[in-house]
């Protein structure tokens, strides 16, 4: 399994010597093309800046990438839109993606090149704090360098060597890219892992891949094996698993550090295949499904970025990992589980495998007495057709929870929009045969019964449900700092929760 190491970051109060691309931004005003962010003080008289003039609206879309030549030091200047009107953090983060994109494509594998980035003026213009922007340009600049790994064979040597983000302040900011350093490279790997294929990453690799990420950090990991899971009473996971020839691990991993005031549960679905079990997929919906363990890949990888950046909150992460196949050991339809909590529960659609492997680790995290519980999992088509394919689905046990997550979800540029759990979706989960069933069956509502099956686990709890079955895979081209495929949904929203906890 191979694994992305993405370029170097440094901030800079002037442009060093021997960079090989400057990133500056451009904006329409009055009809005309502005650059801004040239450094003060440099040659800029062989650049062709009235390039800008000159389709000047085309040149300025957000995303747009326009060369205006070289400065006397042999740098070449590539000018990218940043669009009208004041930009955003997440514009900002957008923008410095696409910049390092189009490099990236410009340039050869193993040319490592070095890149310095301009994008911010003063805070007229930029209607936010010096130190959020530098924060969102570094994140973008180094997740706009991703390519999907290659799953076997030798990686290929670097595009992009280093990232310089220009800052007049610089030795204020080492903070913004100590963070921005660390989410990244958090996103980088939780799409390293959603990009594996489903016969190199299953249960028993994830859950070594995990271990082997939490290398040098204040983590205490423990893995739960088949034996385990069977002896503490996992029934949801091991029914999930019971159709595939690797069985189901729980991944525990807690963050402790001695000054925090608040302990946050964080439960991730791990399902490194969902083929749908006896409930079987059809074909053109199946390809995509080595997807379905970006929560557990999610909640891995932000408890790591929180480690690294010593924040005085205390985590424990859960990662239930199955692989959901049909087979003569599958459980099936009609069958009557004993979840870890005790709950039976009448499976009415085997395909409905994520909540059952969920609900098993939310009733395995009750003694950890958390202050707030999220969840966060690949769970429903239902959310993907109501929200689409970029906004994470939220629900919660109360709106102050609900909108913790929101602001979280807000400042670190992820989109995410609440449902409502009512009972009549609560209602939907009555069945004769056990304590609740699995899934509703008319089709309405598949978000919200989901996460009202799920609320039964999470009991009294301060509880958020996060659905990122739209946004955790993206497909048909890259975009901003988004490459295809995995794209780590949930990991900068779970991180920046983490800072409000400190
Ligand atoms: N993993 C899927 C949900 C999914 C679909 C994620 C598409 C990403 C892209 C989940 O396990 C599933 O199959 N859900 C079913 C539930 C239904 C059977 C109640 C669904 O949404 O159709
Ligand atoms: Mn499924
Ligand atoms: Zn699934």
């Amino acid at each position: 399994m191979n694994i992305t190491t993405l370029p170097g970051l440094r901030l800079a109060e002037e442009l060093p010597d021997g960079i090989d691309y400057l990133v500056v931004g451009t904006r329409l005003s009055s009809d005309q093309g502005t650059v801004y962010g040239l450094p003060d003080g440099i040659d800029t008289s062989a650049l062709d800046l009235d390039l800008l003039a000159v389709g000047a609206e085309k040149r300025t879309t957000v995303g747009s990438i326009t060369a205006l030549g070289r400065l006397a030091g042999g740098s070449r200047v590539i000018a990218v839109g940043l669009g009208t009107g004041a930009p955003t953090p997440e514009l900002l983060r957008r923008a410095a993606g696409s910049a390092l994109r189009g490099i990236a494509a410009g340039v050869g594998a193993g040319d490592a090149v070095r890149v310095a980035v301009s994008l911010h003026e003063d805070a007229v213009i930029m209607p936010m704090s010096v130190f959020d922007s530098v924060r969102a340009v570094a994140e973008g600049a180094l997740l706009g360098t991703y390519e999907p790994i290659h799953p076997v064979g030798e990686p290929a040597g670097a595009r992009i060597a280093e990232i310089v983000v220009l800052d007049a302040y610089a030795e204020d900011h080492a903070a913004a890219t100590r963070l921005a350093v660390a989410v990244s490279t958090a996103v980088a790997r939780a799409r390293d892992w959603v990009n594996t294929p489903a016969n190199l990453l299953y249960p028993e690799t994830f859950a070594a891949a995990v271990t082997e990420w939490f290398d040098g950090a204040p983590v205490a990991v423990g893995v739960r094996d088949e034996q385990q899971l069977a002896a503490e009473g996992f029934g949801g996971i091991l029914a999930v698993g019971s159709g595939s020839a690797h069985a189901p691990r729980v991944v525990r991993a807690a963050y402790s550090p001695a000054n925090a005031t608040q302990k946050l549960v964080l439960v991730g679905k791990g399902m490194t295949f969902d083929a749908g079990g006896i409930d079987i997929k059809p074909a053109g919906h199946m390809m995509t499904m080595k997807c379905d363990m970006g929560g557990a890949a999610a909640v891995m990888a932000a408890t790591r970025a929180i480690a690294d950046l010593g924040l005085r909150v205390e985590v424990v992460a859960y990662a239930g990992m199955a692989e959901n196949m049909p087979s003569g050991t599958a459980y099936r339809p009609s069958d009557v589980l004993t979840m870890h909590d005790g709950t039976t529960v009448e499976v009415t659609n085997t395909d409905a495998e994520g909540r059952l492997v969920l609900a098993d680790c939310l009733s395995a995290s009750t003694d950890d007495d958390a202050d707030l519980v999220v969840d966060i999992a690949t769970l429903t088509g239902a959310c993907m057709r109501a929200l689409g394919l970029n906004t994470i689905g939220l629900v919660a046990s109360s709106d102050v929870v609900a909108g913790r997550l929101l602001h979280a979800a807000e400042a670190s540029g992820e989109t995410m929009w609440q449902l409502p759990l009512t009972d009549e979706a609560r209602d939907k989960l009555h069945t004769p045969y056990a304590d609740m069933a699995s899934s509703g069956t008319d089709g309405y509502l598949g978000m919200q019964v989901a996460a009202a099956f799920l609320e039964h686990f999470a009991g009294e709890r301060n509880w958020a449900h996060l659905d990122v079955a739209g946004p955790a895979w993206r497909e048909g081209g890259a975009e901003g700092y988004l490459s295809v495929g995995g794209t780590g949904a949930g990991v900068r929203t779970l991180v920046e929760l983490a800072l409000t906890m400190e």
